[in-house]
């Protein structure tokens, strides 16, 4: 008998219910006991491998739309995941016309709008003490529809964050109803859904006269300027509505988990402040100007990526290293676990952004903030500048105040978050 034929060993579970009750009153618990008990893979239950061996993810993520379907991202959403190729393919043709909207031109434009959508964000809330969470998606909800929409955008954040908030009870949902089935939850998902396409569709008939492909304001430009046959009108409204919603609460979560760092660390403040306050040129910097700055981002989404659980479902029967997996069995794999694993980081629970700046570089493969291959985060740049600008503004011009920072615990569900974390923010 070869290997690839049998499952890896696992817990067995309980009877009738499995794991499930066990990983959900602690997953981050269960999956770090299950790898210590049974090695870098294991069975969560008979349709289910967990990994954590680097090069086994990312072999899982490159092989993504050939044997595997990102059915079961966190990001992608399980309820709306389609498995079948046709929706992939479609999504990938306006993907790649979207990569080229994520250019520089377009960056720029959209950066030079951000820092009055930042500071808009945090003054609204007065100098009182708010949750943070919701405020970054907020300010994130408003960063993604201007740069998807840019001067149309007025509106829609508000109807992506009832789309976000309809979604979020079916992707916590164990049972997969279809579309059509008459529940409160799925007609209320259907009713987000159709406005913010409809919403996106009355932008795209108002844009007659798109920027001149040499200087597009937004995604929308360069979408209407680079339109290729094949790119119908669905494609940029499907496409438009993927990245608004994945550019809402994951960044989100990223620059909360920032704040946090900022805020529980003052010797990471005070790097971050030395940095904002040196900075005397009358536009934003680029990053290659902030590498205390972009060091310690790198460093919150080592400890904190939002995403801290990712997964895909097999397509057709195919093996992933020494095990055999059946068409629709999943393997999953958490982030948060390759972030912190002693064998690829010196002292993973510390946040020490010299590890960045020492030039050392770290293991192939265990620094998946972003994911990798074909379904790689489209918005890997953006954030990145979304996340740098964020902590550069912040240490320049407000004053935040958090004095229960340090006691929240991280809560690990569909996103990875500061429980309850609230915070003050002051100009100064
Ligand atoms: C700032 C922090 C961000 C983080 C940590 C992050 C992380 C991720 C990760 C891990 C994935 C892959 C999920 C998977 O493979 O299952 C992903 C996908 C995606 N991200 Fe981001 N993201 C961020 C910001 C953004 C922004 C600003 C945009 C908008 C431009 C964006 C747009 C997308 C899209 C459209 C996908 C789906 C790609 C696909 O399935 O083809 N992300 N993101």
């Amino acid at each position: 008998m070869t290997s690839t034929e049998v499952r890896p060993p696992g817990p067995k579970g309980r009877w009738l219910v499995g794991n499930t009750l066990d990983y959900d009153r602690d997953r981050m618990g269960f999956l770090r006991a299950g790898h210590e008990r049974y090695g870098d893979v294991f069975s969560f239950d008979e349709r289910t491998i967990v990994v954590r061996d680097p090069d086994l993810v990312h072999e899982l993520l490159i092989r993504t739309n050939d044997d595997f379907s990102s059915a079961s991202s966190a990001v992608a959403t399980r309820f709306e995941a389609r498995t079948d190729a046709e929706t992939a393919r479609a999504w990938m043709t306006a993907r790649r016309a979207g990569w080229r909207g994520l250019n520089r031109a377009t960056v720029i434009a959209h950066t030079a709008r951000l820092r009055a959508l930042f500071e808009r964000t945090l003054d609204d809330t007065g100098g009182r003490a708010v949750d943070v969470m919701p405020l970054m998606e907020t300010y994130s909800g408003r960063a993604a529809a201007d740069f998807c929409l840019g001067p149309d955008a007025d509106g829609i954040a508000e109807v992506v964050a009832e789309n976000t908030a309809a979604i979020e009870p079916l992707s916590g949902s164990s049972q997969l109803f279809p579309e059509w089935f008459p529940s409160r939850a799925i007609r209320r998902f259907r009713r987000a859904r159709d406005a913010t396409l409809d919403a996106i569709t009355t932008r795209i008939h108002r844009r007659r006269t798109p920027h001149p492909p040499d200087q597009p304001r937004d995604l929308l430009d360069v979408l209407l300027a680079a339109r290729e046959p094949e790119m119908r009108e669905l494609q940029v409204q499907r496409l438009i509505r993927g990245i608004l919603l994945a550019a809402y609460g994951v960044p989100a979560a990223s620059m909360t988990w920032t704040i946090h760092t900022l805020v529980t660390h003052p010797d990471l403040w005070d790097r971050v402040a030395a940095e904002s306050s040196a900075w005397d040129g009358d536009d934003e910097p680029p990053l290659s100007a902030l590498p205390q700055t972009e060091a310690v981002i790198r460093e919150v989404l080592r400890l904190w990526p939002p995403t801290w659980l990712m997964g895909r479902t097999a397509v057709r029967p195919t093996t992933l290293g020494d095990w055999r997996l059946s068409t629709r069995d999943a393997a999953m794999f958490s982030p948060f676990l390759l972030h912190r694993d002693p064998r690829w980081w010196p002292d993973p629970d510390r946040a020490d952004p010299d590890r960045w700046l020492r030039g050392e570089t770290p293991r192939k493969h265990a620094y998946l903030p972003f994911g990798a291959g074909p379904r790689v985060c489209v918005g890997t740049q953006l954030g990145m500048i979304q996340l740098t600008l964020g902590a550069f503004w912040l240490t320049r011009n407000y004053r935040v105040a958090a004095p229960d920072a340090a006691a929240c615990a991280p809560e690990f569900h569909n996103l990875l978050v500061p429980q309850g974390f609230r915070a003050s923010f002051t100009r100064v």
